[in-house]
Protein backbone atom coordinates (compact mmCIF):
# COMPACT_ATOMS: atom_id res chain seq x y z
CA UNK A 1 0.00 0.00 0.00
CA UNK A 2 2.67 2.44 0.74
CA UNK A 3 4.40 1.53 -2.32
CA UNK A 4 1.06 3.04 -4.17
CA UNK A 5 0.56 5.80 -2.26
CA UNK A 6 4.48 6.95 -3.50
CA UNK A 7 4.06 6.24 -7.05
CA UNK A 8 0.98 7.63 -7.56
CA UNK A 9 2.30 11.44 -6.87
CA UNK A 10 5.47 10.94 -9.22
CA UNK A 11 7.00 12.96 -12.10
CA UNK A 12 7.60 12.52 -15.50
CA UNK A 13 10.16 14.40 -17.14
CA UNK A 14 9.28 15.44 -20.13
CA UNK A 15 12.49 14.80 -21.90
CA UNK A 16 11.85 11.44 -21.34
CA UNK A 17 8.56 11.16 -22.98
CA UNK A 18 8.87 13.67 -25.77
CA UNK A 19 12.23 14.07 -25.95
CA UNK A 20 12.70 17.51 -25.65
CA UNK A 21 15.64 18.76 -23.31
CA UNK A 22 14.91 19.27 -19.98
CA UNK A 23 17.68 21.01 -17.78
CA UNK A 24 17.72 21.10 -13.74
CA UNK A 25 14.36 20.54 -12.43
CA UNK A 26 12.66 23.50 -10.22
CA UNK A 27 11.77 22.97 -6.28
CA UNK A 28 7.75 23.21 -8.04
CA UNK A 29 5.60 22.00 -5.00
CA UNK A 30 2.24 20.45 -5.52
CA UNK A 31 1.33 21.50 -2.25
CA UNK A 32 1.82 25.14 -2.12
CA UNK A 33 0.65 25.71 -5.41
CA UNK A 34 -2.75 23.79 -4.59
CA UNK A 35 -3.20 25.06 -0.67
CA UNK A 36 -1.99 28.53 -1.46
CA UNK A 37 -1.22 29.76 -5.19
CA UNK A 38 -4.66 28.76 -6.25
CA UNK A 39 -6.62 30.00 -3.87
CA UNK A 40 -5.03 33.53 -4.36
CA UNK A 41 -5.45 33.46 -7.95
CA UNK A 42 -8.99 32.57 -7.40
CA UNK A 43 -9.42 35.35 -4.61
CA UNK A 44 -8.76 37.72 -7.89
CA UNK A 45 -12.76 36.70 -9.23
CA UNK A 46 -14.08 38.07 -5.53
CA UNK A 47 -15.59 41.74 -5.12
CA UNK A 48 -13.29 41.73 -2.16
CA UNK A 49 -10.33 38.99 -2.14
CA UNK A 50 -9.61 39.94 1.50
CA UNK A 51 -11.98 37.17 2.78
CA UNK A 52 -10.09 34.44 1.20
CA UNK A 53 -7.16 36.58 2.14
CA UNK A 54 -7.80 36.59 5.91
CA UNK A 55 -8.85 32.37 5.99
CA UNK A 56 -4.92 31.74 4.44
CA UNK A 57 -3.29 34.13 6.11
CA UNK A 58 -4.77 35.89 9.28
CA UNK A 59 -2.98 38.61 9.75
CA UNK A 60 -3.30 39.40 5.91
CA UNK A 61 -3.26 42.97 4.47
CA UNK A 62 -5.51 44.08 1.09
CA UNK A 63 -3.28 47.07 -0.16
CA UNK A 64 -5.82 47.47 -2.72
CA UNK A 65 -8.02 45.63 -5.84
CA UNK A 66 -7.19 48.04 -9.05
CA UNK A 67 -9.84 47.71 -11.60
CA UNK A 68 -9.34 48.99 -15.24
CA UNK A 69 -10.87 48.85 -19.31
CA UNK A 70 -8.47 45.80 -20.09
CA UNK A 71 -7.64 48.00 -23.50
CA UNK A 72 -9.42 51.48 -24.60
CA UNK A 73 -12.66 51.76 -25.19
CA UNK A 74 -13.79 48.33 -24.56
CA UNK A 75 -16.25 47.09 -22.32
CA UNK A 76 -13.91 44.04 -20.68
CA UNK A 77 -12.76 44.92 -17.23
CA UNK A 78 -9.03 43.71 -16.27
CA UNK A 79 -8.42 43.66 -12.56
CA UNK A 80 -5.69 42.97 -9.59
CA UNK A 81 -4.44 43.20 -6.26
CA UNK A 82 -1.98 43.85 -3.78
CA UNK A 83 -1.90 42.18 -0.23
CA UNK A 84 0.77 41.37 2.27
CA UNK A 85 1.13 39.31 4.99
CA UNK A 86 3.92 39.97 7.95
CA UNK A 87 3.45 36.57 9.86
CA UNK A 88 4.10 34.99 6.48
CA UNK A 89 7.06 37.70 5.15
CA UNK A 90 5.32 37.49 1.69
CA UNK A 91 3.76 40.16 -0.92
CA UNK A 92 0.93 38.89 -3.13
CA UNK A 93 0.51 40.54 -6.62
CA UNK A 94 -2.55 38.82 -8.29
CA UNK A 95 -4.15 38.97 -11.31
CA UNK A 96 -8.20 37.92 -12.70
CA UNK A 97 -8.14 36.27 -15.82
CA UNK A 98 -11.05 36.61 -18.63
CA UNK A 99 -14.28 37.20 -17.33
CA UNK A 100 -15.93 34.59 -19.72
CA UNK A 101 -15.14 32.87 -23.22
CA UNK A 102 -16.46 35.99 -24.87
CA UNK A 103 -13.74 38.05 -23.07
CA UNK A 104 -11.12 35.82 -24.68
CA UNK A 105 -12.87 36.01 -27.96
CA UNK A 106 -12.38 40.10 -27.67
CA UNK A 107 -8.83 39.63 -26.49
CA UNK A 108 -8.34 37.28 -29.53
CA UNK A 109 -9.53 39.79 -31.91
CA UNK A 110 -7.64 42.50 -30.71
CA UNK A 111 -4.27 40.79 -30.69
CA UNK A 112 -4.82 40.05 -33.89
CA UNK A 113 -4.90 43.44 -35.38
CA UNK A 114 -2.58 45.55 -33.17
CA UNK A 115 1.14 45.47 -32.80
CA UNK A 116 3.16 43.30 -30.26
CA UNK A 117 4.09 45.64 -27.87
CA UNK A 118 8.16 45.93 -27.43
CA UNK A 119 9.38 45.89 -23.90
CA UNK A 120 12.90 46.17 -22.42
CA UNK A 121 13.07 43.63 -19.91
CA UNK A 122 17.17 43.69 -18.29
CA UNK A 123 19.13 44.27 -21.33
CA UNK A 124 16.35 42.11 -24.04
CA UNK A 125 14.05 44.10 -26.11
CA UNK A 126 10.95 41.70 -25.89
CA UNK A 127 7.54 41.39 -27.62
CA UNK A 128 4.52 40.92 -25.65
CA UNK A 129 1.14 40.29 -26.68
CA UNK A 130 -0.69 43.80 -27.04
CA UNK A 131 -3.83 43.14 -25.32
CA UNK A 132 -2.30 42.08 -21.89
CA UNK A 133 0.61 44.96 -21.95
CA UNK A 134 -2.38 47.40 -22.65
CA UNK A 135 -3.93 45.84 -19.50
CA UNK A 136 -0.99 45.52 -17.53
CA UNK A 137 -0.21 49.07 -18.35
CA UNK A 138 -3.13 50.39 -17.20
CA UNK A 139 -3.02 48.42 -13.88
CA UNK A 140 0.11 49.75 -13.37
CA UNK A 141 -0.78 52.94 -13.79
CA UNK A 142 -4.55 53.60 -11.93
CA UNK A 143 -1.56 53.12 -8.44
CA UNK A 144 -0.92 49.54 -8.35
CA UNK A 145 2.88 50.18 -9.60
CA UNK A 146 3.30 53.19 -7.30
CA UNK A 147 1.96 50.93 -4.46
CA UNK A 148 4.00 47.76 -5.24
CA UNK A 149 7.23 49.35 -4.69
CA UNK A 150 6.03 51.09 -1.33
CA UNK A 151 5.48 48.19 -0.36
CA UNK A 152 8.51 46.56 -1.31
CA UNK A 153 10.56 49.30 0.23
CA UNK A 154 8.56 48.64 3.75
CA UNK A 155 9.50 45.08 3.72
CA UNK A 156 12.35 44.53 1.45
CA UNK A 157 13.25 41.48 2.67
CA UNK A 158 9.50 39.65 2.15
CA UNK A 159 9.14 37.32 -0.89
CA UNK A 160 6.98 38.61 -3.90
CA UNK A 161 4.25 36.33 -5.34
CA UNK A 162 3.37 36.93 -8.73
CA UNK A 163 0.05 34.88 -9.65
CA UNK A 164 -2.75 34.82 -11.84
CA UNK A 165 -4.87 32.44 -13.29
CA UNK A 166 -6.23 32.72 -17.23
CA UNK A 167 -5.32 36.33 -18.66
CA UNK A 168 -4.29 37.17 -15.25
CA UNK A 169 -1.04 34.59 -15.57
CA UNK A 170 -0.06 36.65 -18.56
CA UNK A 171 -0.39 39.60 -16.51
CA UNK A 172 1.15 37.83 -13.94
CA UNK A 173 4.23 37.02 -16.75
CA UNK A 174 4.77 40.73 -17.95
CA UNK A 175 4.63 42.03 -14.35
CA UNK A 176 7.29 39.83 -13.27
CA UNK A 177 9.71 40.71 -16.23
CA UNK A 178 8.60 44.31 -14.82
CA UNK A 179 9.33 43.93 -11.64
CA UNK A 180 13.01 42.85 -12.97
CA UNK A 181 13.55 45.13 -15.36
CA UNK A 182 13.29 47.94 -12.73
CA UNK A 183 14.98 46.24 -10.44
CA UNK A 184 11.70 46.56 -7.71
CA UNK A 185 12.70 43.19 -5.98
CA UNK A 186 15.77 40.79 -6.07
CA UNK A 187 14.51 37.68 -8.67
CA UNK A 188 15.44 34.91 -6.10
CA UNK A 189 12.99 36.86 -4.11
CA UNK A 190 9.75 35.84 -6.57
CA UNK A 191 7.71 33.02 -7.21
CA UNK A 192 5.73 33.24 -10.39
CA UNK A 193 3.00 30.69 -10.12
CA UNK A 194 0.27 30.89 -13.66
CA UNK A 195 -2.58 28.97 -14.17
CA UNK A 196 -4.04 28.21 -17.50
CA UNK A 197 -1.70 30.86 -19.12
CA UNK A 198 -2.40 31.89 -22.72
CA UNK A 199 0.29 32.41 -24.57
CA UNK A 200 2.49 36.01 -23.94
CA UNK A 201 5.20 36.80 -25.42
CA UNK A 202 7.51 35.87 -27.82
CA UNK A 203 10.62 33.47 -27.86
CA UNK A 204 13.15 35.94 -26.33
CA UNK A 205 10.06 36.70 -23.73
CA UNK A 206 9.43 33.15 -22.66
CA UNK A 207 13.78 32.83 -23.00
CA UNK A 208 14.14 35.92 -20.54
CA UNK A 209 11.71 35.07 -18.48
CA UNK A 210 13.31 31.52 -17.91
CA UNK A 211 16.42 32.67 -17.39
CA UNK A 212 15.80 35.19 -14.95
CA UNK A 213 12.90 33.31 -12.82
CA UNK A 214 14.64 30.25 -13.86
CA UNK A 215 13.59 27.47 -10.56
CA UNK A 216 10.95 29.72 -9.39
CA UNK A 217 8.56 29.66 -12.42
CA UNK A 218 5.53 27.43 -12.21
CA UNK A 219 3.39 27.82 -15.44
CA UNK A 220 0.39 25.10 -14.05
CA UNK A 221 -1.75 23.92 -16.67
CA UNK A 222 -4.96 21.81 -16.28
CA UNK A 223 -5.60 18.64 -19.19
CA UNK A 224 -7.00 19.90 -22.52
CA UNK A 225 -7.74 23.67 -21.35
CA UNK A 226 -8.25 25.07 -24.74
CA UNK A 227 -6.91 28.41 -23.69
CA UNK A 228 -2.94 27.67 -23.61
CA UNK A 229 -3.64 25.49 -26.48
CA UNK A 230 -4.55 28.72 -28.77
CA UNK A 231 -2.27 29.13 -31.44
CA UNK A 232 -0.02 32.43 -31.42
CA UNK A 233 -2.65 34.13 -32.40
CA UNK A 234 -0.42 36.79 -34.63
CA UNK A 235 -2.34 36.83 -37.80
CA UNK A 236 -1.00 40.23 -39.22
CA UNK A 237 2.22 39.80 -41.02
CA UNK A 238 4.59 40.47 -38.36
CA UNK A 239 8.61 40.87 -38.43
CA UNK A 240 8.26 39.42 -34.21
CA UNK A 241 8.72 35.54 -33.25
CA UNK A 242 4.74 34.45 -32.73
CA UNK A 243 4.00 34.01 -29.42
CA UNK A 244 5.58 30.72 -27.59
CA UNK A 245 4.76 29.65 -24.21
CA UNK A 246 7.76 29.95 -21.20
CA UNK A 247 9.16 27.57 -19.31
CA UNK A 248 8.12 25.50 -16.96
CA UNK A 249 4.95 23.54 -17.86
CA UNK A 250 3.31 21.48 -14.92
CA UNK A 251 0.80 19.78 -16.81
CA UNK A 252 -1.88 17.67 -14.66
CA UNK A 253 -3.74 15.04 -17.58
CA UNK A 254 -6.35 14.30 -15.28
CA UNK A 255 -8.71 16.62 -12.77
CA UNK A 256 -6.30 17.97 -10.48
CA UNK A 257 -7.49 15.95 -6.92
CA UNK A 258 -4.62 16.03 -4.28
CA UNK A 259 -2.16 13.20 -5.15
CA UNK A 260 -2.75 12.67 -8.81
CA UNK A 261 0.40 13.12 -11.24
CA UNK A 262 1.92 15.91 -13.39
CA UNK A 263 3.93 15.86 -16.06
CA UNK A 264 6.60 18.52 -16.21
CA UNK A 265 8.16 19.52 -20.05
CA UNK A 266 10.08 22.62 -20.91
CA UNK A 267 7.91 25.17 -22.65
CA UNK A 268 5.21 23.47 -23.05
CA UNK A 269 5.16 23.41 -26.80
CA UNK A 270 5.59 19.30 -27.03
CA UNK A 271 2.81 18.94 -24.37
CA UNK A 272 0.58 21.37 -26.66
CA UNK A 273 1.54 18.76 -30.07
CA UNK A 274 0.02 15.60 -27.77
CA UNK A 275 -3.01 18.31 -26.18
CA UNK A 276 -3.39 18.45 -30.11
CA UNK A 277 -4.95 15.56 -30.73
CA UNK A 278 -7.69 15.68 -27.77
CA UNK A 279 -10.48 18.33 -28.26
CA UNK A 280 -9.79 21.51 -26.05
CA UNK A 281 -12.19 22.57 -23.44
CA UNK A 282 -13.40 25.75 -21.46
CA UNK A 283 -14.69 23.60 -18.89
CA UNK A 284 -10.78 22.33 -18.32
CA UNK A 285 -9.70 26.04 -18.13
CA UNK A 286 -12.60 26.96 -15.32
CA UNK A 287 -11.55 24.21 -13.60
CA UNK A 288 -8.20 23.98 -11.75
CA UNK A 289 -7.50 21.41 -8.75
CA UNK A 290 -11.15 20.08 -10.00
CA UNK A 291 -12.72 23.39 -8.44
CA UNK A 292 -14.14 26.05 -10.29
CA UNK A 293 -11.66 29.34 -10.80
CA UNK A 294 -14.25 31.38 -8.83
CA UNK A 295 -14.49 29.12 -5.67
CA UNK A 296 -12.57 31.36 -2.95
CA UNK A 297 -15.50 34.24 -3.10
CA UNK A 298 -16.49 31.61 -0.60
CA UNK A 299 -13.80 31.45 1.45
CA UNK A 300 -10.36 29.10 1.57
CA UNK A 301 -10.29 28.77 5.11
CA UNK A 302 -8.62 25.04 5.83
CA UNK A 303 -11.78 23.33 6.16
CA UNK A 304 -13.91 24.43 3.04
CA UNK A 305 -10.58 23.26 1.64
CA UNK A 306 -10.61 20.27 2.70
CA UNK A 307 -14.54 20.57 2.16
CA UNK A 308 -14.48 20.93 -1.42
CA UNK A 309 -11.55 18.53 -1.60
CA UNK A 310 -8.89 20.90 -2.81
CA UNK A 311 -6.08 19.84 -0.20
C1 LIG B 1 -4.02 12.07 -21.12
O1 LIG B 1 -5.11 11.41 -20.53
C2 LIG B 1 -5.97 10.77 -21.46
C3 LIG B 1 -7.18 10.24 -20.69
O2 LIG B 1 -6.79 9.49 -19.59
C4 LIG B 1 -5.20 9.68 -22.18
O3 LIG B 1 -6.03 9.05 -23.13
C5 LIG B 1 -3.99 10.32 -22.88
O4 LIG B 1 -3.20 9.33 -23.49
C6 LIG B 1 -3.15 11.09 -21.88
N1 LIG B 1 -2.10 11.80 -22.62
C7 LIG B 1 -0.81 11.69 -22.31
C8 LIG B 1 0.14 12.38 -23.22
O5 LIG B 1 -0.39 11.09 -21.33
Amino acid sequence: MLGIHFLAHFIIICSQIFGTSTTLLSDYSDRLVRSNFFPLASAAYASTPLRCLKDLHPDAQLVHQYTVHCVHGKIHICSGYLAYSKSEKTIYLVFKGYESANHADAQYKYTQVNWPNAIKIKDKTVNVNPYFYSALKRLMETGMERDVTKVIQKYPRFALWITGHSLGGSLASIAAGVVAHKRYAPSNNVYLVTFGEPKTGDLEFARTIESIYSKRSWRVTHRNDIVPAQASQVLKPSPHDPFVHHNREYWYNNTMTPREMYIVCDRGDSINSVRSLAKHTWADHWNYFNVPHTFATKGCSNKHLREIKLI
